[in-house]
């Protein structure tokens, strides 16, 4: 403790137990936290991704006026050979407009006044000394909000860059690009993003999201997925190498959930963000087979679960060690190297990896799985590898999947479990009485299914068992994290935005009350439940104690429609205050943050003064943390 003051022995908690899921589902990242404005930006859209989509989805051909020329799209000499498409502007007679593209964003563009947009396009001029170039942003009126002008001049790719600072706010902007002088041009990879990313980082994130993400102050981040790491097919396998280096030479591919990925926030943009927010990085690779569950909504026509060729593992194998390479090697490795030149010399200091994603545990995946595991862990022994033991809470895989850890030693696996609230109140103990010898616990998604405050009490009460189980679950996150409204696959989720607006749901508070309450002991007996009918189901607490600043915090979960008074007694700590902060977050059973009301249930912060031995009288539907200063 600090200080140096004596207290009661309590028993240790992982100091990395509460962080965050992230995966590319619901938007999550084009379209949501990657702050790229413009949708298929390199022409890569298909039909593949989505029904009916193609190279041309969300551009419009403008031909203004009495503009003469043709659009299409072309792959004969792309810009690079894992972007293999792009756009050809033919103008035979501009006329007074031009002729050329307009990109719709996302759901629209939204540009403030006030602010500046960075636009970067490559170029190829095809025919004629050079081309001139209108760029707009328009309104939804399409009336112009800003504008500037480029000349394109080289006969080979070229970026060709500006700025652009618009007048009015308008959340419906469009991106234009018009070619308003004779002659023939390639366009590739036409990008937009606000000059305002999250830490100003190019090719950024969205801020006001990245902010709220970090607000949980999670203490890890899991990425970048979910059933995404592993694909539904081995096409469709996320794969790290594809995602580094310049953007216009990464490989874009069909997201799982039915839309597009760019790979635009890619495996640096996700190290980086997490060394930005002070949490640690948690990537998950696929164990060498897909998921098995790739039909109904995924794919037309199932394939279940595929797996590497075992003529094939040894490359895959190389390509996770590369990975720990690239996050953790000295810049003269060669994949440190690699990092080097991204921006990035200093490590990532990666401690932990995932292999493997809710699979099947097959024959095929066992001997995958060991093949990776058994590579790992020969070659960086200290790192800590998560396993997977299928979906659910039990079932066979869970079963075979926790053998198979037992077997190899695997130090973690990740257990995922979406249910009821009731489930949750019933399952308190689960982890009481895990075997402590064995592989420890990585609860890697879960949810109760709802976004109402009863559901995120239930996700509260819950997570004071995973504190008082903080030595054998040493990860947590809740999952998924993002939702777009207009286009999410999965409900709940916990935080949910528009292109403008972002709602954090009652769960997300739950959580962050949590993130900023960590503590690294756990301390029995010094809040008692209170006792009558239906306790199990309503009542929960815990209490926790912070090494760092010798803080004690108390975490009180009342789901009863009644008033609950909870004894505390904090005489065995030495070296704390009676000063407090107290936050509750409480209101009606079914309430929940919406659009149309996003602050119906909001943690209130207050001062308190804790006595040696007090009682706590709770509301009915609330969670109350207490946090008694250390001195
Ligand atoms: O969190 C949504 C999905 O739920 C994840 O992709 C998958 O791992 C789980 O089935």
């Amino acid at each position: 403790l600090a200080l140096g003051q004596a207290a009661p022995a309590g028993k240790p908690i992982s100091p990395d137990l509460f962080g965050i899921f992230f995966e590319d589902i619901n938007y999550a990242a084009d379209g949501g936290l990657y702050a790229e404005l413009v949708q298929n930006r390199s022409f890569e859209y298909a039909p593949s991704d989505h029904e009916g989509w193609n190279s041309l989805t969300a551009w419009e051909y403008l031909h203004e006026g009495y503009a003469m020329g043709s659009v299409s799209v072309e792959s004969a000499a792309p810009l690079h050979a894992n972007n293999p498409h792009y756009a050809t502007l033919r103008v035979e007679n501009p006329f007074q407009k031009g002729l050329g593209l307009k990109n719709t964003g996302f759901d629209g563009i939204p540009v403030r006044a006030g602010e500046k947009y960075n636009f970067s396009m490559w170029g190829r001029v095809k025919s004629g000394a050079a081309v001139p170039l209108l760029v707009q942003l328009r309104g939804a009126k399409d009336q112009v909000l800003a504008e500037t002008t480029l000349s394109a001049q080289k006969a080979d790719w070229q970026q060709y860059s500006a700025t652009l600072a618009p007048s009015t706010t308008d959340d419906k902007a469009t991106l234009v690009v018009l070619v308003t002088g004779k002659g023939v041009i390639d366009l590739d990879m036409v990008s937009l993003f606000p000059e305002n990313t999250f830490h100003r980082h190019p090719n950024g994130l969205r801020p006001d999201l990245a902010q709220a993400i970090a607000d949980i102050k999670p203490k890890f981040v899991r990425f970048p997925g979910g059933c995404l790491a592993h694909g539904d097919g081995l096409d469709n396998l996320y794969d790290w190498k594809k995602t580094i280096g310049p953007v216009e030479q990464r490989v874009a591919q069909r997201n799982i959930w039915n839309y597009h990925q760019t790979a635009g926030l890619g495996y640096f943009e996700y190290f980086q963000f997490c060394e930005d927010i002070g949490a640690k990085p948690l990537p998950v690779v696929a164990a060498g087979v897909s998921c098995q569950n790739s039909g109904g909504s995924w794919r037309i026509g199932s394939v279940g679960q595929q797996a590497i060729p075992i003529s094939e593992m040894d490359a895959y194998v190389q390509d996770v060690l590369d990975l720990i390479e690239w996050a953790n090697g000295p810049v003269t490795s060669p994949w440190g190297a690699k990092r080097a030149a991204a921006g990035h010399p200093a490590p990532f200091n990666l401690e932990y990896v995932g292999i493997g994603n809710e699979d099947k545990i097959t024959p095929d995946f066992r001997s995958r799985f060991t093949l990776l595991y058994n590579a790992v862990h020969a070659k960086y022994p200290n790192l800590k590898i998560v396993g997977t033991v299928g979906p659910g809470p039990k079932g066979e895989d869970y079963d075979l999947g926790w053998a198979l850890a037992n077997q190899l030693d695997v130090p973690l696996v990740d257990e995922h479990y979406y249910e009821k609230p009731k489930w949750f109140w019933a399952n308190n103990q689960r982890y009481d009485s895990y075997d402590r010898a064995k592989s420890k616990v990585y609860l890697g998604e879960y949810a109760s299914w709802g976004n109402t405050l009863y559901n995120a009490l239930a996700e509260a009460a819950y997570m004071t068992s995973l504190e008082r189980n903080g030595d054998v679950v040493q990860l947590a996150s809740y999952a998924p994290l993002l939702a777009k409204e207009g286009h999410t696959q999965w409900n709940p989720d916990m935080i949910y935005f528009t292109n403008t607006t972002i709602v954090p749901t009652v769960n997300y508070y739950v959580q962050q009350l949590y993130g900023h309450n960590q503590g690294n002991t756990y301390h029995q007996g010094v809040v008692t439940l209170p006792t009558g009918a239906a306790a199990d189901t309503t009542l929960a607490a815990s209490c926790v104690r912070d090494a760092q600043t010798g803080d004690v915090i108390l975490k009180l979960v009342n789901a009863s429609p009644q008033v609950q008074t909870f004894p505390i007694n904090l005489a065995s700590f030495k070296g704390l205050t009676s000063a407090a902060t107290l936050t509750v977050l409480s209101g009606d059973k079914d309430a929940k943050n919406t659009f149309a009301n996003p602050q119906t249930v909001l943690p209130k912060k207050s001062s308190y003064k804790a006595g040696k031995s007090f009682a706590y009288t709770s509301q009915p539907y609330s969670m109350v943390v207490i946090r008694v200063r250390g001195r």
